[in-house]
Parts: C-alpha cells; sequence; structure tokens
C-alpha cells in the first residue's frame, strides 16, 4: 500500500524555517534532492500564520526551485490541532510535491491527512477503493516522521495507512524525549529504532528511509560526524540524511550514493554474471569471491542507483566490457 518508486532520490532532505524569507529564498540557489519547507519546530506558535503564507507565495508566485528535486513543506503534527490550518494554506502552493508529517503516532493521524488530500485536491487524489495510488495523477506523497515509543509500536500499521506514503524518517531528539535517552556520538540507544524503521519501510516497499539529524554542521569535525553518522545509517538500511545547513547537503548525497569502488565492483559483476549465465553457470568467482544469484542482485540495484544518482556507469561498462567470470 504505498506509492512506492524506486526513483524517487532523498539521500539529503533539507529543513528550511519558513519563517525566515531569508532561508527560503536561499533554497533557490541550492542543489538537492529533497527540501522541507518547515512550518513544525523550527517556527513559533505567534509566527505560523506568517510562515504558512510564506510558503504559499514562495511556492506559488515565483518560479519552481530550480535544482530542488522534490519540494516538500513539514506541516505540524495532526496532534498539535494545527495541522487543518497548515493544509488549508499550504495546499494551495503551486510547486508542491511532499506532506511531511511530524509525529506519527498511529495509522488514523495518515487517515487524517489522506482524507483532507482528497477533498481539498480531488484532481491529484482520486478516491478509490484501491490501496495504490494512482502515479499519473501526480499525488502529493507522504513521508511519516517516526518519533515516540507508540509510533514505533504501531510501524506496521502506519506503513499501511496511506496510498501515498512513500517513506519514513527517524526523529531522534523527540525520540530520546520521549523515552528518557541522552543521545551519545555512537548512536547505540537508537540502534533498535533505527534497525526497525529501515526494515518496516522495506517490508512495505516504501522507498524512502531517512535517518536522523546530525546536529553538528559547523567546520571540518562537523562534516566527519556527518559522514560517519550517514555511513553508519546506510549500514543499516537508510537511504537518505535529515540536514539543517546547507554545508551538510553536499557530504549527506555522496555518502548516499554509491562510491566510486562500489560502481565498478557492481559493473564488472554484472557483465561477469551474464556471461557465466549465458555458459549455464549460476556461481562463479570474482577476485576471489563466489558470486551468485543475491550478490548479482545487490550488483544490479547498485548500478541501478548508480545511474540514478547521475554517475557515468556507461564509462565504467566500457572499461570493463571484456570482464570474463573465473
Ligand atoms: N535553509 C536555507 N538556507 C540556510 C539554512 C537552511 N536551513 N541554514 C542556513 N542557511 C543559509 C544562511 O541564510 C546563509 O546564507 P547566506 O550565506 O546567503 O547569507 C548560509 O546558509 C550560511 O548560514 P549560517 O550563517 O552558517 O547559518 P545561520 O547561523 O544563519 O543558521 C541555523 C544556523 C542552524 C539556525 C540554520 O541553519 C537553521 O535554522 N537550520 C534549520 C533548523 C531547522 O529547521 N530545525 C528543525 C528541523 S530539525
Ligand atoms: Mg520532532
Amino acid at each position: 500500500m504505498s506509492t512506492a518508486t524506486s526513483s524517487i532520490l532523498r539521500r539529503a532532505l533539507l529543513y528550511v524555517p519558513s519563517s525566515s524569507p531569508k532561508f527560503l529564498q536561499k533554497s533557490q540557489s541550492l542543489h538537492v534532492d529533497s527540501v522541507a519547507y518547515d512550518l513544525e519546530d523550527s517556527v513559533t506558535i505567534n509566527q505560523k500564520p506568517a510562515a504558512r503564507q510564506n510558503i504559499l507565495s514562495f511556492l506559488s508566485d515565483g518560479p519552481r526551485p530550480a535544482h530542488i528535486g522534490e519540494v516538500g513543506v513539514r506541516i505540524n503534527s495532526v496532534s498539535s490541532g494545527l495541522a487543518l490550518e497548515d493544509l488549508n494554506v499550504v495546499l494551495g502552493a503551486k510547486n508542491l510535491d511532499a506532506l511531511i508529517v511530524p509525529k506519527v503516532n498511529k495509522a488514523s493521524d495518515l487517515h487524517f491527512i489522506t482524507d483532507i488530500l482528497q477533498h481539498i485536491l480531488p484532481g491529484r487524489h482520486p478516491s478509490s477503493t484501491s490501496t495504490t495510488a494512482n502515479a499519473e495523477s501526480n499525488p502529493i506523497k507522504i513521508i511519516a516522521l517516526i518519533e515516540s515509543a507508540e509510533s514505533l509500536t504501531n510501524l506496521n500499521a502506519i506503513c499501511k495507512a496511506s496510498p501515498y506514503l512513500s517513506g519514513l524518517i527517524f526523529a531522534a531528539e523527540d525520540f530520546a524525549l520521549d523515552l528518557s535517552l541522552t543521545r551519545t556520538p555512537g548512536l547505540s540507544e537508537f540502534l533498535y529504532a533505527r534497525s526497525a524503521i529501515a526494515t518496516a519501510a522495506r517490508a512495505h516497499n516504501l522507498p524512502s528511509t531517512i535517518d536522523l539529524v546530525c546536529t553538528k554542521f559547523r567546520g571540518e569535525e562537523g562534516l566527519r560526524t556527518l559522514e560517519e553518522e550517514c555511513l553508519g545509517g546506510r549500514g543499516l538500511g537508510f537511504n537518505g540524511k535529515q540536514c539543517i545547513h546547507p554545508s551538510q547537503v553536499e557530504v549527506a548525497q555522496k555518502a548516499f550514493a554509491p562510491g566510486d569502488k562500489e560502481v565498478e565492483w557492481a559493473v564488472r559483476v554484472v557483465i561477469g554474471d551474464a556471461k557465466a549465465d549465458a555458459g549455464g553457470r549460476g556461481a562463479w568467482t570474482l577476485d576471489g569471491t563466489m558470486i551468485d544469484v543475491p550478490v548479482v542482485g545487490k550488483a544490479k540495484a547498485t548500478v541501478k542507483r548508480a545511474e540514478q544518482c547521475g554517475i557515468d556507469v556507461d564509462a565504467i561498462k566500457e572499461k570493463w566490457k571484456h570482464q570474463e567470470p573465473a
């Protein structure tokens, strides 16, 4: 039950506080897979009405931000009582691709958002009994923030709650608050939650799992910490990172794209396997390591992801076109 589209790239999702016209303007010049213009925690309660109007005019009057892959808005949570007011304004914006919904604690939170999408924008969200969204109507996608113990225990139901659900985000700060945890550099206190989220998203075929914010963003040390966190997240099955500052975007997007050696290995496996297959061999060796069906599957996924990330895979294929299975 999802708008699973493996072509969606959300290696970095940058929050831009919508109360700040300066930050909104700045976002026009940024190159980033996904942006969440924020109405939630970076905007004080008094500033929310003005922030909603800022988004509406920024995403309707001006040109669509040229180098942002996906334009999203983070609304306030359903339980805050502010979500309906947010949606009444921001769903009027012309250039809106996604809603980032915080504090999704149970399936009914997403039922609420889904009903509103179908009522306010029926053209993009035709009601149907089908559990799958019709991609041709260009529905607004939902990305749900998982940030409480309740949310984690309801993950399965949340993942099935809306045909527009397209990804999950782990929000460490609110999760730590809920469980009275203290964040440590190794992040071991979040291991269960992060693994559960990555696994649930995979089980429900949701294309994105976006990992916790790295709150350090200044200087070399900040970016080194960010890179380590990204690689740790990738190791758990995440494919993107929440960012709070433009300086973080490039590091995150590089960390969540396959590296040079990885792509080269994957191309060699795919080329070698086609020849092994033609010769009637299901298992063969590359550099002394056995290659068989699951390894080839991983290599094919890496090649696809590399192409999606704009890596020149054809040049690597050309270099290795004579790869033979051993
Ligand atoms: N989105 C867009 N532009 C941003 C930005 C953001 N999140 N953060 C910084 N910038 C811009 C600044 O406007 C500045 O632009 P300029 O060089 O053209 O003047 C440039 O990037 C450098 O900014 P800098 O001075 O280093 O940062 P700052 O001190 O102005 O702001 C923060 C630091 C943390 C307050 C700011 O990055 C921020 O508010 N981030 C988002 C926080 C948020 O949304 N939290 C909730 C989600 S977890
Ligand atoms: Mg939060």
